[in-house]
């Protein structure tokens, strides 16, 4: 007997250390522990048929392997468990990638920079303002008295209170302010542009809104005129709406230019000749900036010498013309970082 319980023994040690899940330890657990047909309890039934000796020693024996395969099964358990999370956490090649979701530039600043190249290539300097502007650059400098009347489509939000005698800051209702930063510091002949974001105390609808984007341009010498205006603006309308185009001045007023203009840009989605266009509503045309000849109080505001130089100035929507462009129906969709809009531009 004690030569089978070797045999069993070892037999329990391998079928145990080969098992390949729970279940087929499941299975070793009732064949070798079972209380009824157990290999373990059926050795202990013979045992009452042996001698006193042979019992003891056999009984002993016995107790020690159904100590061992009672181990033997919890450690199996255990290592299959451990191999199971293990091969969890291995990395499984066969499973398709995550695409990184790339980029786009936002439409607003695409426009900014299409239109800098083109400007460039005039020979305009590119160059920033602050978005908090001082009253004095926002309005006084620029023509436009306390008390004028054009202050109020202007009048945005104010950071400081009022004060005596000091001009307070507001953020800036147009990028114009910087043709009198720009003079004050230097003499021309110059030729500047300046994009950047502007406020205005307005209700939104599909074409205005309360944020959005200018691009100022400017250039002042000896001997600039109207012609270059037109010149200028007719090579950027054609630059980002194709060569054919058109412009349309129409006579207007701005304190700080005389004479001032308004200017539209022929409707590329429909040629006007849809009267459902969503874009013109049927006009045609489309106004994206204001223009014309700086005005002499402005070129004294910075020092310039009278009668010295002249010189032209426009500020133009960035949003208007990107939405001429690509047929934009409402100017708040560039504002609502919904991807689906921005990704199709
Ligand atoms: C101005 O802001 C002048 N500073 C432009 C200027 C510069 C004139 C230099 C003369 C010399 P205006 O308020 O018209 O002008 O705005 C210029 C352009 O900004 C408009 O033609 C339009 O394209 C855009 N714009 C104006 N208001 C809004 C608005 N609420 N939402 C979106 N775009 C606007």
């Amino acid at each position: 007997m004690i030569e089978k319980i070797r045999k069993v023994r070892e037999q329990a040690r391998q079928e145990i250390s080969s098992a390949k899940d729970s279940s087929s330890l499941d299975e070793l657990r009732i064949k070798y522990l079972g209380r009824k047909q157990g290999v373990i309890t059926n050795f202990m039934k013979k045992l009452p048929g042996l001698s006193s000796e042979e019992k003891r020693e056999a009984g002993q024996k016995l107790n020690f392997l159904k100590n061992e395969i009672t181990q033997g099964l919890l450690e199996r358990s255990i290592q299959l468990e451990k191999a199971k999370t293990k091969s969890q956490d291995l990395l499984d090649i066969s499973l398709p990638g995550i695409r990184p979701s790339v980029g786009n530039t936002h439409p607003v600043n695409r426009m900014i920079s299409d239109l800098s190249e083109a400007l460039v290539r005039l020979g305009f300097d590119i160059l920033e303002g602050p978005e908090v502007e001082s009253e004095y650059y926002n309005f006084s400098a620029l023509n436009i008295p306390l008390e004028h009347p054009s202050r109020d489509v202007f009048d945005t939000f104010y950071v400081d209170l009022p004060r005596e005698k000091q001009f307070r800051r507001l953020l800036r209702s147009h990028t114009s302010p910087m043709q009198i930063r720009v003079m004050e510091k230097l003499k021309p002949p110059l030729a500047v542009a300046v994009p950047g974001r502007v406020y205005r105390p307005e209700k939104p609808d599909a074409s205005h809104s309360f944020m959005f984007h200018q691009m100022e341009g400017f250039m002042v010498d000896r001997d600039i005129r109207f012609s270059h205006l037109k010149g200028v603006l007719d090579f950027l309308a054609k630059h980002i709406f194709g060569s054919k185009s058109k412009t349309r001045f129409r006579p207007h007023f701005f304190p700080f230019t005389e004479p001032s203009v308004e200017v539209d840009v022929s409707c590329i989605i429909c040629g006007g000749k849809k009267k459902t266009c969503p874009v013109c509503k049927g006009k045609g045309w489309l106004e994206i900036l204001g223009a014309g000849m700086i005005h002499p109080n402005v070129f004294k505001a910075v020092g310039y010498p009278k009668g010295k130089f002249t010189g032209f100035a426009f500020g133009l929507g960035i949003e208007r013309m990107v939405m001429l462009k690509y047929g934009v129906q409402d100017i708040r969709l560039f504002f609502e970082n919904d991807l689906r809009f921005l990704e199709q531009v």
